[in-house]
C-alpha cells in the first residue's frame, strides 16, 4: 500500500513512471455487455432486484456453473455480492466462528489473511515456495488440519503466482479432505484467463466436494469489469442462506445495472473474452523469456491469469548509493526510486524472496519495463 502510494505521487508530480502493479485487465469491457447496462437504465432497471440477485442473472449462474463447471445447484444455492471479494468475505462471515482455523497457502492473495481475521478466525498458512511451483502438497494440506479447521481456501489459477493446479493434483487435495468436516472455499475469478492449453477444473465437481464447497466466481477478471462490482458464489443451501441474510442486513443486492451487464457477460459472444486471453498468452511469453535473461532473477512460468512471481532474491545483500536492498520491500522502492518502475513485494503476498509483476499492460510498456529493471539491478554491487 505504501508503494502504492508513493507510485501515486511520483505519477502526480509528472515522473514518468512505469506501474506494474495492476490488478485489472487493461481491457476496456466489451462493447456488448456496456450496451445491456445501458439498455437497463434506458429500461428503468433501477430500483432494488432481490437481495440475493436477479432470478435472471441467478438462472444465467445456474446454467454457467453447469455447462463449464459440472457444477449443479439450485436458485437457494446461488448468492449474487458487489464483487466477489463480497462474496467471499460474507462466505467466511458465515461459516466462522472466533477461534477456528482457516487454511490457504502462501503466496496468497493479499485479502485473505485479513478478511479471515475480520471473522474472528485464525490464518493457518501453508508454504508453496518457487521450488514447488507454488502449489501446495497433499501431505501439506494433511498436516494443517486440525479439529478447529473450518476451511480451506483454495485459489487457482492463483493472483498473484499465475499457478494453475491440474486437475490430477485437485482430486489429490481432496483425497485428504474427503472425510474430513471442513469447507473448502473456491476462489476461481481467474477461471478463464489460462494459457497453453490447460484447463480449469472445478474442486466443487468433484462428487464427494459438492457438499462443502462453496465456488466463488465473478465477472471482474474474466469480463474486463472490475468497476461493476459482481460476484457470486454457488454452496451448500445452509451456508448460503446465512451469507444471503448477512448480505441482506448489511448491503443488500448488487448494482441492479451491473447485474443486467452481467447476465449479457455470461450468455453473450465469448470471442471477445477469448481475444483478450489470447493477448495476455502472448505478452505472459514475452515477459517470462525476458525476465530470465535478467541476471538472478528466476522467473516460473505461470500459465493462468495476468501476473508473474519472480524470485529476485539473489539480490538481498547488495547496495549502492545508500540504497540496501535486503527484501521484497527495499527491492521494490530501490527500484521506484532509481528507475520509476512499480512492482509489488512478495511479502504482501507471504513470500518475501519474490515480487509481482502485473502484464495487464501493453507491450511497449512491458519493453520499457525490462530495460529499466536491467538498468537499476546492474548498478547494485555485493
Ligand atoms: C484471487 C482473487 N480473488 C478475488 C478477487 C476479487 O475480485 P472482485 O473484483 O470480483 O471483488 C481478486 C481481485 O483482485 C483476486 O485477485
Amino acid at each position: 500500500m505504501a508503494l502504492s502510494a508513493l507510485v501515486n505521487r511520483l505519477k502526480s508530480e509528472g515522473k514518468n513512471v512505469l506501474n506494474f502493479n495492476a490488478g485489472e485487465p487493461d481491457y476496456n469491457t466489451p462493447e456488448f455487455i456496456k450496451i445491456a447496462a445501458m439498455k437497463a437504465i434506458n429500461e428503468n432497471f433501477t430500483r432494488y432486484t432481490a437481495n440475493e440477485g436477479h432470478p435472471s442473472l441467478i438462472k444465467a449462474i445456474l446454467k454457467k456453473f453447469k455447462t463449464e463447471n459440472d457444477l449443479h445447484f439450485s436458485e437457494e444455492n446461488i448468492l449474487v455480492s458487489s464483487g466477489a471479494k463480497h462474496s467471499l468475505y460474507n462466505i467466511l462471515n458465515a461459516i466462522c466462528n472466533p477461534g477456528d482455523e482457516v487454511i490457504f497457502q502462501t503466496p496468497y492473495w493479499v485479502s485473505y489473511p485479513e478478511m479471515v481475521k475480520l471473522v474472528q478466525a485464525k490464518p493457518v498458512i501453508i508454504e508453496a515456495g518457487t521450488s514447488q511451483s507454488f502449489k501446495i502438497t497433499p501431505e501439506q494440506l494433511k498436516n494443517s488440519i486440525t479439529k478447529n479447521t473450518k476451511a480451506f481456501i483454495f485459489n487457482t489459477p492463483s493472483n498473484p503466482t499465475g499457478a494453475v493446479y491440474s486437475k490430477a493434483e485437485i482430486l489429490a487435495l481432496a483425497e485428504v479432505l474427503k472425510e474430513e468436516d471442513i469447507y473448502v472455499i473456491s476462489d476461481e475469478i481467474y477461471e478463464k484467463i489460462t494459457f497453453d492449453g490447460e484447463k480449469h477444473f472445478a474442486i466443487g465437481s468433484i462428487d464427494f466436494m459438492k457438499d462443502k464447497t462453496i465456488t466463488v466466481n465473478g465477472v471482474s477478471k474474466s469480463y474486463a469489469m472490475t468497476g461493476w462490482r459482481i460476484g457470486y458464489a454457488g454452496g451448500p443451501k445452509e451456508v448460503i442462506r446465512l451469507a444471503r441474510n448477512l448480505q441482506s442486513h448489511s448491503t443488500s443486492n448488487a448494482c441492479s445495472i451491473s447485474q443486467a451487464a452481467a447476465i449479457s457477460a455470461l450468455t453473450e459472444h465469448a470471442e471477445e473474452i477469448q481475444e483478450m486471453v489470447a493477448g495476455f498468452h502472448e505478452r505472459r511469453n514475452i515477459i517470462v523469456q525476458e525476465l530470465n535473461e535478467i541476471q538472478g532473477i528466476v522467473c516460473p512460468l505461470p500459465k493462468g491469469a495476468f501476473y508473474v512471481f519472480f524470485d529476485v532474491h539473489s539480490y538481498y545483500g547488495t547496495h549502492v548509493n545508500g540504497y540496501q536492498i535486503k527484501d521484497s520491500a527495499s527491492f521494490c522502492h530501490y527500484l521506484l526510486d532509481e528507475v520509476s518502475v512499480g512492482l509489488v513485494p512478495g511479502s504482501a503476498f507471504g513470500n518475501d524472496n519474490c515480487v509481482r509483476m502485473s502484464y495487464a499492460c501493453s507491450v511497449n510498456d512491458l519493453q520499457e519495463g525490462f530495460k529499466r529493471i536491467q538498468q537499476g539491478l546492474k548498478k547494485l554491487e555485493k
